[in-house]
């Protein structure tokens, strides 16, 4: 993995509208705040001047003619933009990332949703996003019906500005959306965690934590481990009589 992901920490959410990414990546982001760990928060698509304009294309309900295709590469051109002004500066300085979305957004909306197929989104990835995987990603996971409802009641009282496109999509197409979701989870095991978000919103925070934890537990462990193995190897390579190592 690139040596800039491994000393910051890049962190995505993930989910269908309504499953409570924004929620729970504002409270992770305090919770990192009150550890003394300096967080950036970013979102996709957005999160730079170029991204942000071509967010408000994409969600925009009266433009209808993006194509699916043409849809998944803007996506791209917002994510390109995002890792190099943002993403991978913050993490070359040592600093947490939260973003709301990534390429497994991609994936799930114009792979699954569109029907464009993983393919096509996993080589744009490949070339455009530098493959740059996220250290860890939480997948917001809930019945289809309670968060799109979630997101209705929301959207009511903000009037959203992302009310839009995606939000107008039929139940068939959040369908293919959620299940292919759940196909990159088992997939990707090893970097996502799928967190139950039908729960309370303090119970879906505390699974974060909770798994967020366990993490860095294994990550210690495993440098703890490294770090004999090196020692050892060191030792071992030194079989001078009489020499004390320190
Ligand atoms: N666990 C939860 N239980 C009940 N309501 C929730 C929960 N999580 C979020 N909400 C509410 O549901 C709505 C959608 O949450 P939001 O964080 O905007 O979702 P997303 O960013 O995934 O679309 C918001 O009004 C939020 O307050
Ligand atoms: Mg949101």
């Amino acid at each position: 993995m690139n040596s800039a992901i491994m000393r910051g920490r890049f962190i995505t959410f993930e989910g269908i509208d309504g499953t409570g990414k924004s929620t729970q990546i504002e409270l992770l982001a305090s919770e990192l705040a009150e550890r003394g760990i300096d967080t950036l928060l970013t979102r996709e698509p957005g999160g730079t001047v170029l991204g942000e304009e071509v967010r408000r294309i994409l969600l925009d309900p009266r433009r209808r003619k993006v194509s699916p295709h043409a849809e998944l590469a803007l996506m791209f051109a917002c994510r390109a933009q995002l890792l190099d002004e943002v993403i991978l500066p913050a993490l070359e300085n040592g600093r947490w990332v939260l973003c709301d979305r990534f390429t497994d957004s991609s994936e799930a909306y114009q792979g699954g949703g569109r029907m464009l197929g993983s393919g096509p989104v996993r080589t744009l990835h490949r070339v455009l996003a530098k493959n740059q995987n996220p250290w860890m990603t939480i997948l917001l996971d809930a019945d289809l019906e309670k968060c799109l409802s979630r997101a209705r009641v929301r959207d009511r009282i903000v009037k959203a500005e992302n009310q839009g496109r995606f939000e107008a999509e039929s139940l068939l197409f959040f369908q293919r959306v959620q299940k292919r979701y759940r196909e990159i989870a088992d997939r990707d095991s090893q970097r996502i965690v799928k967190v139950d978000a039908s729960q309370s919103i303090a119970s879906v925070h505390q699974q974060i934590i909770d798994h967020l934890d366990s993490r860095l537990r294994e990550e210690q462990a495993s440098d703890a481990d490294f770090a004999a193995l090196a020692s050892d190897i060191t030792l071992r390579g030194k079989p001078l009589p009489g020499r004390v190592n320190a």
